[in-house]
């Protein structure tokens, strides 16, 4: 297994050393266009396997040739916001970027799976087929699994359980029109409204669609990375061991909750082929407006790839 990471700041850097700490692949290559930084960063990487007892080889690069044949590439090269901005208005910048890369990751690993976290996450991903012109299938975009974590934290913070027991589904675009679904939370398989109050309930649903903008405010030059990381390194750990894990990640509908030519975070069976399956769970009339709501504000994102020449 040989997992090329793009973007080795903050979020590529700690994933890489998550899947070499969890020795999901034999090889990491971080690649960066800043001189320097992937190579240092690889090297530190590598000089921490013998303590962390891994055997991983990680190493950073400049170029797309050592890349090739890789399994996996994760893009996570762009700008990330700051206090003030949204996610969308990184579009026409990180548009450019993610293009560039996913085509010359592409050229050196045409058979590879790829995984998107740069945004605005579903229109990176869209682009992103629309660059490879790979099947649907083969690209999925990393943000469900980040929402849905902090939304399962918040809840086990008040309800005073662990982390663990909770299983939760938030569905819609990684950005301000998300769609929790307190509908299909549970606590230990008990639903949840049996622990929280409607209001209470309701303020974390909130603060979980606030949750990146919280750690931008804190942060103030950048945005979260250890959050983001460790939800990547899930999805790749349910495809590496092929262990058909559902999650709601971004990924093309065709037809699936009547939407089409959109990405947009749906749960799916993630395994070593990449999307096994869109599920398509009951929405009440309420959920499904929530839902087409979020798909139409992706669209109009999409819409402007095509004035941006893409
Ligand atoms: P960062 O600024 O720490 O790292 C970005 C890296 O991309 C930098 O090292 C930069 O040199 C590199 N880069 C820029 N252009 C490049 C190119 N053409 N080729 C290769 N590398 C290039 O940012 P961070 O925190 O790692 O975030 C990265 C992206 O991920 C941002 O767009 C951010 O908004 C997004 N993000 C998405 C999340 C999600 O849930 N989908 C969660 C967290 C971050
Ligand atoms: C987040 O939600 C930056 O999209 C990223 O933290």
């Amino acid at each position: 297994m040989k997992i090329t990471v793009i973007g080795a700041g903050n979020v590529g850097a700690t994933v890489a050393q998550q899947l070499a700490y969890y020795e999901l692949a034999n090889e990491v290559v971080l690649v960066d266009i800043a001189e320097g930084i992937p190579q240092g960063k690889g090297l530190d990487l590598l000089e921490a396997m013998p303590v962390l007892g891994s055997d991983t080889y990680v190493h950073g690069t400049n170029s797309y040739e050592p890349t090739a044949g890789s399994d996996i590439v994760i893009i996570t090269a762009g700008l990330a916001r700051k206090p003030g901005m949204s996610r969308d208005d990184l579009l026409a910048a990180n548009a450019k970027i993610v293009a560039s890369c996913a085509e010359q990751a592409y050229a050196q690993s045409p058979n590879a799976l790829f995984i998107l976290v740069s945004n605005p996450l579903d229109v990176m991903t869209y682009l992103t087929l629309r660059v490879t012109k790979l099947p649907r299938h083969r690209v999925v975009g990393m943000a469900g699994v980040l929402d849905t974590a902090r939304y399962r934290a918040f809840i086990a913070m008040e309800v005073g359980c662990s982390v663990e027991d909770i299983q939760a589904l938030l569905m819609g675009g990684h950005g301000d029109s998300m769609v929790p679904l307190p509908r299909y939370t549970t606590i230990a398989g008990i639903p949840l409204e049996q622990f929280l109050s409607k209001d209470r309930i309701e303020a974390i649903v909130q603060r979980t669609k606030d949750g990146g903008i919280e750690i931008v405010n804190y942060l103030k030059t950048g945005s979260a990375y250890y959050a983001p990381a460790a939800s990547t390194v899930e999805m790749v750990e349910s495809i590496v061991k092929n262990k058909r894990r559902i999650f709601p990640c971004s990924a093309l509908c065709e037809g699936e909750y009547g939407l089409r030519d959109v990405c947009i975070g749906v749960p799916v069976k993630l395994g070593s082929a990449g999307i096994e399956q869109i599920i398509e769970v009951q929405l009440s009339d309420d959920e499904r407006a929530l839902l087409e709501r979020s798909a139409a504000d992706v669209s109009k994102n999409i819409a402007k790839l095509v004035e941006l020449g893409y």
